[in-house]
Order: structure tokens, then sequence, then C-alpha cells
């Protein structure tokens, strides 16, 4: 039971950190409207070739749940760690408390786009945050990877206290064995707004836009909204469309301070990465207001450990647009799992 949750709640942060770390890689001269959108995928470091696929997992020590023991102790001392950096159990969301009225955001991936918070910005944002430190006994983070394909885990990711999944992801009849269909907050890239919604203009793609997320019930949509100077429209197009819906889903706009410190804080700490990923932004996420993280779904290989093929994704087989150098990020999340701060499940829950 225990197991299950944490493993639930690792596999929301690593989404994340795969969503942040997209957007951190994309090089500068690509950020245009065009061409971002699609490069924000959330399997980022899904995206290597078999090649060097093959090298990582010969490397790979083994990281399955048997072996696995939750050392508390460890997870505290880490997570008070992260408090210290960065703030979480307060930060993690742009809210009314710690952004105050009329002055400016800086915008977490790009150094020279600010934002002056007027009132009518500033009504868009919660009070205060929900979350706190520790809040949720335990947490699962869903990444999106093919490995979750016939994992059967579903029962045991809809089992933690509160369920983390990356960028709209599927969960219905089809996958609800593997994946569960628990969802306490889900992430949206805005260019599945701009792409799949086409920028939500007008009501027979807000009717559908608002359909498909109706089977998050009553999550966190959380949104990169001050990351880029264009996720900033469309997170607000999609918190506007959900109130006039009168949806049930609460849209919250990730806080770029809080992402910039993370990034710093991991920056230091082995990963080379110029801006961490969406999935480890969500493992450091989880960190903080959960007690025992379950990752499930991160994997950044298309062969399993059998050197057997996986798609991209769970759902799909989206080509990779680019190779990205294989950050560090896996090795850390796999020394986290050594050391019982999380538990990184990349076998089978049967
Ligand atoms: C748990 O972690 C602490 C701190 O890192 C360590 O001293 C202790 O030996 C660990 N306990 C077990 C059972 O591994
Ligand atoms: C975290 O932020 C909150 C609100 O901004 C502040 O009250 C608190 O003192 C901060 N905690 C730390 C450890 O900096
Ligand atoms: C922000 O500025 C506007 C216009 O200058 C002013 O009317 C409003 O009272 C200010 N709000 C706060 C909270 O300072
Ligand atoms: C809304 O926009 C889509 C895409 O441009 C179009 O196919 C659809 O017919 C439009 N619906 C209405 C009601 O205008």
């Amino acid at each position: 039971m225990k197991r299950a949750k944490c493993l639930l709640v690792v596999s929301v942060m690593l989404n994340i950190l795969f969503i942040f770390k997209e957007f951190v890689l994309l090089p500068r001269k690509e950020l245009t409207d065009e061409t971002v959108p699609d490069r924000i995928s959330f399997n980022r470091i899904a995206q290597h070739n078999l090649e060097e696929t093959t090298d990582d997992l010969s490397k790979l020590g083994r990281t399955e749940a048997p072996a696995w023991v939750y050392n508390s102790t460890a997870a505290d001392r880490f997570r008070s760690e992260l408090e210290t950096c960065c703030n979480g159990s307060h930060n993690l969301l742009v809210t009314q408390s710690n952004t105050a009225a009329n002055t400016t955001i800086q915008y977490d991936a790009e150094k020279k786009t600010k934002l002056q918070v007027t009132s009518e910005i500033w009504n868009k944002f919660p009070q205060k945050t929900p979350f706190r430190y520790k809040k949720y006994a335990s947490c699962s983070v869903v990444g999106n990877s093919g490995l979750l394909k016939d994992s059967g885990c579903g029962r045991e990711i809809d089992s933690a206290d509160f369920v983390f999944r990356c960028n709209l992801a599927p969960i219905d009849e089809r996958f609800v064995t593997d994946v569960g269909k628990k969802t306490n907050l889900v992430t949206i890239n805005p260019s599945i707004v701009k792409n799949r919604y086409l920028g939500l203009k007008n009501t027979t793609l807000k009717d559908r836009f608002v359909a498909d997320l109706s089977r998050y019930g009553s999550a966190y949509v959380w949104m990169p909204a001050f990351s880029f100077k264009m996720c900033t429209p469309r997170s607000f197009a999609v918190q506007t469309t959900l109130k006039e819906y009168k949806s049930k889903l609460s849209v919250v706009f990730g806080n770029p301070n809080f992402m910039l410190a993370m990034n710093k804080y991991w920056k230091s700490n082995g990963v080379k990465a110029t801006r961490i990923s969406t999935g480890l932004f969500l493992a450091s996420a989880a960190l903080s207001i959960c007690g025992e993280v379950h990752l499930y779904g991160f994997w950044p290989f298309h062969v399993d450990k059998n050197n057997v093929a996986l798609t991209e994704h769970y759902y799909d087989n989206s080509l990779p647009h680019k190779m990205h150098k294989l950050p560090d990020e896996f090795a850390k999340l796999q020394q986290l799992h050594r050391e019982g701060i999380l538990q990184l499940r990349t076998d089978s829950c049967s």
C-alpha cells in the first residue's frame, strides 16, 4: 500500500521533470511560436537513439521494487534540503500571497521576459497555496514512458493519496489497468492548446477541450504560464475557458521563482542540463508536498531491460523531434531510489 503510493508520487514528479527539461534544452534561436510547441514534449528524456540507449542500459543498476525500502530519515533530510533551497511548500505555484500586485514576474526560461502583474492578472491567482510540507502521506508521479504498457501498475498508482500526471496523459479504459485513472494534478503543455485545440478560438474547440478534460475530475491543472512568453496567453485561455464552463478543475500556474531555484539546485548537484526536465521538476515538487514518493513511467529509453523495443509513450509512438544528450537526471533518480528517498518503479507491478 505504502509502496504503491510512493510510486504514484514519484511518477508524477518525473513527468514534471520531463516537461521542464524540455523547456530547458531548447536552443534559444528555436524559441519561436511555431517550433517550440512541438518540441516541448513531456518525455524528452526518452528521446535517445537506440545505440545510446543500449549503452546506457548496460550501466543501469537494478532499480525495481523488491529491494526498495523507504528510508524516512534520508527522505526527510533530502526534503528539507529542497525546502531550504526552493521553498516548494509555499512557492510551487504563483499565488496572491507570494506574488504581490503591481510587481513584475520574471520568466524562468527567458531572461529578458517580464510581466507586469496588473490587478486583472493578479486576480487569476489563488489566494494561497493549497499545498503544504508533506501534506500527502504518499504520492504517485506518472511519467508517460512506453514502459508502462502492460505494467499492470494502475491499481498501485491509484492507491496513493495524490497522483500527478503529465501533459493530459490519457486515462481512459484502454489504459486504466496500467496507469490507473486517479488524478489530483495534471500538467498541460501550452503547445497542446495551440496544436490540438487550435488556441480555443471558438465554441466547438472549447466544447471539445472541456469534454476531454472532464475525465480528470476536480484535479489541479498545472501550467508553466511564466516559463516562456508564449505560455502565458495559452495558460490564461485555459483558465478562462474552464471557468466559463464552470468546470471543477482548477488551473494553477507554476511559479517561475521556484523553477529557477529548483533548476539551480539540480545544476549544483550534478545535473548538467541548462534546464531540468518537467519530470525532475515534478518529482522535486512531490518531494516537498508528499511523504513517500513513487515514480512510474520514468524511463528514458526506447527499449526495456531485456532490450525489447518500447514505444515513446504508453499511449502512442510519436517520434521525438530531436536527440538530446541524455541528462544526468535518470541517474539522479536512481540514486534517490537507492537511498530510499523515493521509489523509481521500472518493473511491472503484477
Ligand atoms: C537511512 O538513511 C540514513 C541517512 O542517510 C542513514 O544513516 C541510514 O543508515 C539509512 N537507513 C537504512 C536502513 O538504510
Ligand atoms: C517560504 O515562503 C513563505 C511565503 O513566501 C515564507 O513565509 C517562508 O518563511 C518561506 N520559508 C523559507 C524556509 O524560506
Ligand atoms: C496597483 O496599481 C493600480 C494603478 O496604479 C492601483 O489602482 C492599485 O491600487 C494598485 N494595487 C495595489 C495592490 O497596490
Ligand atoms: C472552429 O474552428 C475549427 C478549426 O478552425 C473549425 O473546424 C470549426 O468549424 C469552427 N467551429 C465554429 C463553430 O466556427
